[in-house]
């Protein structure tokens, strides 16, 4: 769009503080039809202005439903690319393109292209938090709720690429047992919880369960009482008897678990540095004033080259496709 500056990667544009900008936000949404799908990983105000607010599987999936004409991704990179690969005609946003993922820039398309061509008898499995260009390398696509079953779903003998988080991959590799080589990959905030911390907080609070996310280490995981995605680690903080949880994964997930249980404690595993929470700093880039900018203005938008989506989306559908079979 003419005259908006796009090259700190977000409008920078002063919003008028005097404006309610949840009413604000939520005019535009019905005036342009458009849907703010969010990252459990986002500020709470994001959150809780979100129409849908989920894990990277469901948002796919809502991403791939929707009958919006816009699609507001409050989250990062590889979840707006996500979502513009399974809906090509649609327009999708997101407020600030700097929300990267460090997780995703561990494993480069020209690196990984060699690394296939040397094991050109390996079935390619990526976690969803990748670029488009490594989908397109890729026979199907995962995520943290799915990737066991999509690894169960094929033959036995079938020799797997896994990539790009090493961790969730070695994860999957001792629960399936299959033959996987591990691209090595990492996400930032899950490979510095402090093992050390976490044992001193389980001690203070014997009670508590310790619930991780698959992307941390395998020594945390093996202290853990329960692994699973974002969803998974939210549902089971409902579900539980208990009252308390150490929360391995990155903060933003405590709004919805104090949400769904306000009378449970809530304490997020502490990192090998001075915080005392874990935050990913891409995806608290996005801000309600960057939101509605980005919705007012339509910028920035996500747009790819339509050969890309064209092999990105198939793994991506046939990860859909194997989901819904397994009801997931
Ligand atoms: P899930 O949303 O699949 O739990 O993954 C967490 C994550 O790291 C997203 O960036
Ligand atoms: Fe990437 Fe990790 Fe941030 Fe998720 S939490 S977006 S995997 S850096």
């Amino acid at each position: 769009m003419e005259g908006k500056d796009l090259t700190k990667g977000f409008l920078d544009i002063p919003v008028d503080l005097s404006l309610d900008l949840f009413q604000e936000i939520k005019k535009l949404k019905k005036e342009k039809n458009a849907i703010i799908l969010a990252h459990y990983y986002q500020d709470a105000d994001i959150q809780d202005i979100a129409d849908y607010i989920g894990d990277s599987l469901g948002l796919s999936q809502e991403a791939a439903k929707t009958n919006a004409d816009i699609i507001v991704f409050a989250g990062v990179h590889f979840m707006a690319e996500t979502a513009k690969i399974l809906c090509p005609q649609k327009k999708v946003l997101l407020p600030d393109l700097n929300a990267g993922c460090s997780l995703a820039d561990s494993c480069p398309a020209d690196k990984f292209a060699d690394f296939k061509a040397k094991n050109p008898d390996h079935l390619v499995i990526s976690y969803i938090n990748c670029s488009a260009e490594i989908k397109a390398l890729t026979d199907i696509i995962c995520t943290s709720s799915n990737a066991e079953k999509i690894v169960e779903s094929l033959p036995k003998d079938q020799k797997i690429i896994f990539a790009p988080d090493k961790n969730l991959g070695a994860y999957i590799k001792k629960k399936t047992g299959r033959d996987m080589l591990l691209w090595d990959g990492s996400c930032m905030v899950h490979i510095i919880f402090s093992l050390e911390k976490i044992i001193q907080l389980k001690n203070q609070h014997p009670n508590a369960k310790l619930i991780s996310h698959p992307e941390c280490e395998e020594s945390i995981l093996q202290i853990s009482d329960y692994i699973g995605s974002t969803t998974a680690l939210l549902n089971y903080s409902v579900k539980s008897d208990a009252t308390e949880f150490i929360v391995a994964t990155e903060a933003g997930i405590l709004h919805q678990m104090q949400k769904a249980s306000p009378h449970k404690t809530f304490i997020p595993a502490p990192p090998n540095n001075a915080c005392a929470c874990n935050d990913c700093p891409y995806m608290k880039l996005n801000t309600l004033e960057k939101l509605y900018n980005c919705l007012k203005y339509e910028l920035p938008e996500i747009n790819l080259p339509p050969d890309l989506i064209e092999k990105a989306r198939k793994p991506i559908v046939r990860m859909l496709d194997i989901s819904a079979q397994y009801g997931l």
